[in-house]
């Protein structure tokens, strides 16, 4: 079968509970065109998970993700996340490596390594998040950038648990800002990445995994940007927040 296709959400620290509840409502009882490829995905602020798991526990091919989780088993970390926490909760899927949370809370290459191998040993599916500052890319050097990223944080895993994992491309300069890449520049990227992991995995391997472009997706762009072969789908933070929106990304799905 050929990879999936995701419309992602990332609420980030925005909404109360009734805020999110309500938006949930509205997007999921909206008519989708979703088919058996295409998944939804919800990642909401922890202390929501529970509740948007009971609101999409019918829903096929809707699933609920933590923003974040720790890298240990247990233990001593107040505050933190473990990935025991949400498989007992039944979710399945964790955002790791966001720009964010790299750039606020210190988050490097080799821990996101490490919250990856605890994922995956617990069968959470890694919804891991690379891209390059502006800086970067005006320099020219955004490629460069993001196989490093892949590599210190990826590479490690055999491909098996690399066909886990669904990547998902986020040019810094283009997060919050209203400034999209590209489709061109997201299909340069995309491409780029599926073909340095083809130079380690294999193609078959390459081909299976699940490249999402984030970077202000709205309605009027997901189509373009979802066209290009090698972008399955998005990752998308202020136009998730927006009922209207989010489920015009959905249907945007190829
Ligand atoms: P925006 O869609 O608000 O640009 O955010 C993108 C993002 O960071 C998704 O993780």
């Amino acid at each position: 079968m050929s990879r999936k296709q995701i419309a992602a959400a990332n609420w980030k620290m925005n909404l109360t509970v009734q805020q999110g509840e309500e938006l949930l409502d509205n997007i999921i009882n909206k008519p989708h065109h979703l088919n058996d490829n295409q998944l939804v995905i919800f990642a909401i602020p922890a202390p929501y998970l529970t509740m948007a798991q009971h609101k999409i526990a019918e829903k096929k091919g809707v699933y609920v993700a933590a923003q974040n989780c720790f890298s240990k088993k247990s233990g001593a970390y107040t505050g933190e996340i473990s990935v025991e926490m949400l498989t007992s909760l039944g979710i399945q899927f964790v955002v790791l490596g966001h720009s964010e949370r790299r750039e606020y809370f210190n988050e490097s290459n080799a821990f996101l390594a490490e919250k990856i191998n605890i994922c995956l040993e617990n069968n959470i599916q890694p919804i891991f998040c690379c891209g390059e500052p502006l800086s970067i890319r005006e320099a020219d050097t955004q490629n460069e950038y993001v196989a490093k990223q892949l590599k210190e944080s990826l590479y490690h895993l055999s491909a098996e648990q690399l066909a886990k994992v669904i990547i998902a491309y986020e040019p810094i300069w283009a997060i919050g800002t209203g400034k999209t890449a590209s489709s061109a520049q997201a299909q340069e990227m995309h491409a780029f990445i599926r073909k340095d992991i083809a130079h380690v995995y294999g193609t078959e391997v390459a081909d299976s995994i699940s490249i999402l472009y984030g970077g202000s997706v709205k309605a009027a762009n997901a189509v373009e940007i979802f066209s290009q072969p090698d972008v399955d789908g998005g990752l998308v933070g202020g136009a998730s927040l927006i009922a209207d929106e989010f489920v015009a990304i959905i249907n945007a799905l190829q």
